[in-house]
C-alpha cells in the first residue's frame, strides 16, 4: 500500500534561475504530502474528514461547519477581518487557510498546536466559535448508521471516538493542497509560463524587498513566528514564549499560494489589498523592540511593486473546484 498522494510528474530539471536573485529550485513543488508521523493516509480517511469538515452536526446549534470559516470558495478562509461564530461575535483573529495544511506546523497564528490533530478540537468546542461539546458530538454521530459503520471499518474496535474524529479532520485537511500554478511551470523549467513582469517581481521578492527571508520554500512560509510590526496590541507568539523578547506580536508566517484571494490580510484582517501589505513592508513596520531584524525600510519603484504583485499573481493555482460531500443521515 502506498500511502502517499503522487502531485506531478517528475521532470528532469534544467536550472535556469542563474540569473535570478532567488534560486527556483528552492520553490519546487513537493511531489508527496507527507503523511509521515500521523495515521496512515487512506482515501477512506480522507473522504470521512471530508464529510466531517461540512458537517453542521459538529457544532453545538449544528448550524456550523469548519467551512463556515475555511471557505473552499474564498481559499479556505472567510472573505472578512475576523469571523463571527457561535456567540455572534466576532472572533479575535482572522481565519487562516487550510490550503496545503500538510505543511504547516504548528498550527494557529501562534503555533499552540502542535498538530492538525490537536488543532480540530479546538473550534468544535469554543463557546465563540462552533459552542459544541466533544461527548455530546461523539454521542450524535454514533447515531448514524452509515458514520458508526465507516468509522468502524477504518478504526477497527474503536469505531467514533473524539481522537479519530480529529484523525479524519486532519487527513482530509492534508489532502487539501494548492494546484499547479504558472509559477510551478517556470520552476520546472517553462520559461514561457510567466510573463518577464513575473519573473522581475521574483528577483523583487527574493532581492530587494527581502520577502523569502520568512516567505520561504514552495509554499511560502518558514513555519516561524516574526513581529512584522503592525500596530495591533495582540502579543501572539508572546503569550507562549513568555521569556523570548522576540516573540511579542509575534505570528506565523503565513503561506502565499492563492494569496490574492485570500484577503483580508494579516492575523487581525487589518489589510483589504496587496498594495496595502507592500505599503507596509515598504515603511519597515513599526519599530518596536520585538520586531524582526528582517524587517527593514525601503522604497520601490511604481515598476516593481507592480512587478512585485504580478509574481505573487502566478502564485494562484489553476481553478479547483471542491464538490461538497453528501452526508449521512
Ligand atoms: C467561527 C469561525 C471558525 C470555525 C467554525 C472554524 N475555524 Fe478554524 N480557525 C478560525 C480562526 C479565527 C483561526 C485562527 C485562530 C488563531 O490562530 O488564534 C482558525 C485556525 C484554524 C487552523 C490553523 C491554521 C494554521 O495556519 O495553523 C486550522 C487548521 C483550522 N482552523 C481548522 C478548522 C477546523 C478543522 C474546523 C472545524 C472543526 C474549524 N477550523 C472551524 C476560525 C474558525
Ligand atoms: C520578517 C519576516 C517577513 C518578511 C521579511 C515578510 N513577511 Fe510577509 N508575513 C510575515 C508574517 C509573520 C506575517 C503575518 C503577520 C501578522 O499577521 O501579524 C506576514 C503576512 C504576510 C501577508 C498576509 C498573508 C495572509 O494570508 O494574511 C502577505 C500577503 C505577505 N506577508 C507578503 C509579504 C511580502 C510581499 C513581503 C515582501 C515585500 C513580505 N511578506 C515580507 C513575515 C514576513
Amino acid at each position: 500500500m502506498v500511502s502517499r498522494f503522487f502531485w506531478g510528474a517528475l521532470v528532469a530539471l534544467t536550472l535556469t534561475s542563474a540569473a535570478n536573485a532567488g534560486n527556483l529550485a528552492d520553490y519546487k513543488r513537493p511531489l508527496f504530502i507527507p503523511f509521515e508521523g500521523v495515521a496512515a493516509y487512506s482515501p477512506q480517511l480522507a473522504t470521512l474528514g471530508k464529510m466531517l469538515f461540512f458537517d453542521p452536526r459538529l457544532s453545538g446549534a449544528k448550524n456550523m461547519t469548519c467551512a463556515t470559516c475555511h471557505n473552499p470558495s474564498f481559499g479556505f478562509e472567510a472573505p472578512v477581518e475576523t469571523p463571527v461564530g457561535a456567540a455572534n461575535t466576532r472572533l479575535g483573529r482572522q481565519a487562516p487557510t487550510v490550503l496545503n495544511a500538510a505543511w504547516v506546523s504548528p498550527n494557529f497564528w501562534d503555533g499552540r498546536a502542535k498538530s492538525l490533530e490537536e488543532q480540530a478540537s479546538g473550534p468544535m468546542t469554543a463557546p465563540v466559535e462552533m459552542n459544541g461539546k466533544l461527548d455530546v458530538i461523539v454521542a450524535d454521530l454514533k447515531t448514524i448508521p452509515d458514520y458508526t459503520a465507516w468509522f468502524e471499518q477504518i478504526f477497527p474496535g474503536k469505531g467514533v471516538t473524539a481522537e479519530n474524529l480529529m484523525i479524519a479532520i486532519a487527513t482530509y485537511e492534508r489532502t487539501v493542497v494548492s494546484s499547479w500554478s504558472p509559477f510551478d511551470r517556470w520552476v520546472d523549467g517553462d520559461e514561457n509560463a510567466v510573463s518577464a513582469e513575473v519573473k522581475r517581481g521574483f528577483d523583487v521578492f527574493t532581492g530587494k524587498a527581502g520577502c523569502s527571508a520568512c516567505h520561504s520554500g514552495w509554499n511560502f512560509t518558514d513555519n516561524q513566528f516574526h513581529d512584522i510590526g503592525l500596530p495591533d496590541d495582540d502579543i501572539g507568539r508572546g503569550a507562549l514564549e513568555k521569556s523570548n523578547p522576540k516573540a511579542m506580536f509575534a505570528f506565523k508566517t503565513p503561506g502565499l499560494r492563492n494569496t490574492l484571494y485570500r484577503g483580508p490580510y494579516m492575523h487581525d484582517g487589518s489589510m483589504k489589498t496587496m498594495d496595502e501589505v507592500i505599503a507596509h513592508y515598504e515603511s519597515g513596520g513599526l519599530g518596536r523592540p520585538s520586531q524582526s531584524d528582517l524587517m527593514f525600510p525601503y522604497s520601490l519603484t511604481e515598476g516593481e511593486r507592480k512587478d512585485l504583485i504580478a509574481f505573487l499573481g502566478s502564485l494562484t493555482a489553476e481553478k479547483q473546484d471542491i464538490p461538497l460531500p453528501t452526508l449521512p443521515n
